[in-house]
């Protein structure tokens, strides 16, 4: 898909990689709903958008709640013209205490954000995409690839986003939209520099990699997921060395689709 006059939608778009690949988006001529919670950061992003030449409007809403999840969509429609293009990307972690010392409410809210928004924004786009192709894309992360000691709910939520996005897109091709989902590394956004700063407050710092990924190299890949037709129901894993499509297992009695 080009991008160049669609319609998008990214949540968790007023800070990070959200913020990075809306401004990308901009650039190429997408018009870019910023869905999220901050309304102070959002409204800074566009009208850093809008000064660099772009269109771009804010709404403040939480992806867990259905109604707000539905207006942000409903807005691409009514001031856009077309919900092209849904960027899943909210997210929190646990922080510290993990896992199980964090309050049951916290770690219910990371499964919320990070898994049950996702499912809910596919359920909610899917109908409203236009007809002639749409594409979603989730953001997973390399935790939801590989066993993650430091959050593990974080990681079962990543985990499902990935196994999500393999398992419906047969489905969702059907109905002329690729979902494929994006699993980055350690990017350098607020998210992480609060995680770091916890962790070497509380004395963990064996886990802090020393080479962090910055928010457009993440940015660039969502946009590859998005412009590649043939890419649908796969993962891209970032990593400071470079990005690359996760081979998708096989269930046994099934053929490959990778
Ligand atoms: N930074 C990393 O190292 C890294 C690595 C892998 C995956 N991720 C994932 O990337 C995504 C973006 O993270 P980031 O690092 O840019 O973090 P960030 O904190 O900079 O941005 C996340 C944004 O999501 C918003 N948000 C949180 N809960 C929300 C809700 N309920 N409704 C609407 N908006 C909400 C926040 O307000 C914030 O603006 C997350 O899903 C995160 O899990 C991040």
């Amino acid at each position: 898909m080009d991008v160049k006059g669609k319609s998008a939608v990214i949540t968790g778009g007023a800070s990070g990689i959200g913020r990075a690949t809306a401004e990308l988006l901009a650039r190429k001529g997408a018009s870019v709903v910023i869905a999220d919670l901050v309304e102070a950061q959002g409204v800074e992003t566009v009208k850093a958008i809008e000064s660099a030449g772009g269109r771009a409007v804010f709404i403040k809403a939480d992806v867990t709640d259905e109604d707000d999840a539905r207006r942000m969509l409903e807005l691409a429609v009514n001031r856009f013209g077309s919900l092209d293009i849904l960027y899943n990307n909210a997210g929190i972690a646990v922080g510290l205490p993990g896992y199980p010392l964090a309050e049951i409410k916290r770690w219910r809210r990371v499964i919320d954000i990070d898994l049950q928004a996702v499912i809910l924004g596919c359920h909610l786009a899917a109908p409203m995409m236009d007809p002639k192709g749409g594409v979603i894309v989730n953001t997973a992360s390399m935790a939801g690839l590989y066993p993650y000691k430091e959050d593990p709910v974080y990681g079962a939520a990543k985990a499902g986003v990935v196994n999500f996005t393999y398992s419906l897109a047969p489905w969702a091709s059907k109905r002329n939209i690729r979902v494929n989902c994006v699993c980055p590394g350690v990017v350098d956004t607020p998210l992480v520099r609060r995680g770091i700063e916890a962790a070497k407050r509380a004395g963990h710092t064996a886990g802090i990699p020393a080479k962090i990924l910055q928010p457009i190299q993440i940015a660039e890949a969502v946009l590859r997921l998005i412009e590649d037709d043939n890419l649908f129901g796969r993962a891209i894993e970032v990593r400071p060395t470079g990005a690359r499509l996760v081979e998708v297992p096989a269930a046994p009695g099934s053929r490959k689709t990778s």
